[in-house]
């Protein structure tokens, strides 16, 4: 009986031996494991069967027993160790990148020189404290014109000629809109620059185009005078162009009183940049906002001008075709 058992768990430890020897994965150790050494497994099944044994019988087979445990343990321990460094080696040699392979070539993708000029232009304005804001590209006659201190028949209309939707709305011809819409929505103090893309029924030439693109200027608080409006301009301007002489030149916008248009001297001319001007108080009155307490500066001016002069592009529609030998210089 003894030498049965015995026998039966020497055998037992050569085949598990045997068996873990020829294992080739982690999971199929962890089988072996479970067969040999489980709690359901053959080691415990043969030591089940000690109760029947002798008193004297009992810690010889236990000790033997025990030496079986350990011997397969060890083994398990020592496959499982040689079959991770063997699948670490395998990954290692699997994801092994040469590096003197050719490479792919793939074209750098640029920003395109309007949104340079617009990317520029809102930083400036973010870095004096505005926020940037958006509006609807079709409009309301209301937010384009009327509150706008241009009534239908106001002749200022026929400055900007227009594209009408069947639906009586239109494509808004400047982002003034915006400045209504966000001071709607918002309390004074106000300072936002607003960006975005503008429509007006122009033959399209060399210095013209239906779609293209202006940033706006709006600031409002108590006491807000020419001066600041001035300043502002100014530190925008030497920003984006450099330290050039500047002049404000007396004009009319509906929306403004006074209003101005900025020229830039640029080689030897001096170039209209941008109009400007002190918010008309009608517009203050069209959001709700008092005018004996408020104050406010406005601005805008075309990105297309701005890209022209600055990469000196003697074509508004060299911007819009999409030749990558034009795109590629910038
Ligand atoms: N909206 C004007 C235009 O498209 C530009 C402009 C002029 C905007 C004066 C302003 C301003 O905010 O104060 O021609």
């Amino acid at each position: 009986m003894t030498s049965n058992l015995e026998a039966q768990l020497l055998a037992l430890q050569q085949e598990g031996e045997a068996a873990i020897a020829a294992a080739t994965s982690l999971e199929r150790l962890e089988e072996l494991r479970v067969n040999y050494l489980g709690k359901k497994g053959q080691l415990g099944a043969l030591l089940r069967s000690m109760g029947q044994m002798s008193a004297e019988e009992r810690p010889k087979i236990g000790a033997i027993a025990n030496t079986v445990k350990e011997a397969l343990q060890n083994h398990l321990d020592q496959q499982r160790t040689a079959l991770e460094a063997a699948q670490i080696q395998a990954q290692l040699e699997a994801e092994t990148i040469d590096v003197t392979m050719p490479g792919i070539y793939r074209p750098q993708g640029r920003i395109h020189p309007l949104n340079g000029i617009i990317d520029r232009a809102l930083d400036i304005f973010v870095g004096m404290g505005y926020t940037v804001a958006q509006g609807p590209e079709m409009e309301t006659d209301y937010y384009n014109f009327e509150s706008l201190n241009t009534p239908p028949d106001h002749p200022a209309r026929d400055m900007q000629d227009t594209f009408y939707l069947p639906d009586g709305n239109l494509l808004r011809t400047h982002t003034s809109s915006v400045q209504i819409r966000y001071m709607e929505k918002e309390e004074p103090p106000i300072r936002i620059v607003a960006p975005g893309r503008v429509y007006r029924r122009d033959d399209v030439d060399a210095t013209h185009s239906a779609v293209f693109h202006q940033i706006e200027l709006l600031a409002i608080d108590e006491g807000l005078t020419f001066t600041d409006l001035k300043g502002t301009v100014k530190i925008f301007l030497q920003a984006m162009f450099g330290d050039l002489p500047i002049r404000f030149r007396a004009s009319y916008f509906p929306f403004t009183e006074p209003s101005a248009e900025v020229d830039l001297q640029w080689n030897g001319r001096w170039l209209e940049v941008m109009g400007c001007g002190m918010v008309d108080p009608n517009v203050l009155k069209a959001v709700g906002y008092d005018p004996e307490i408020y104050t406010g500066f406005a601005a805008g001016f075309g990105v297309e001008r701005f890209a022209m002069v600055l990469h000196q592009i003697d074509d508004i529609r060299r911007l819009y075709n999409s030749d990558l030998r034009f795109l590629q210089q910038f």
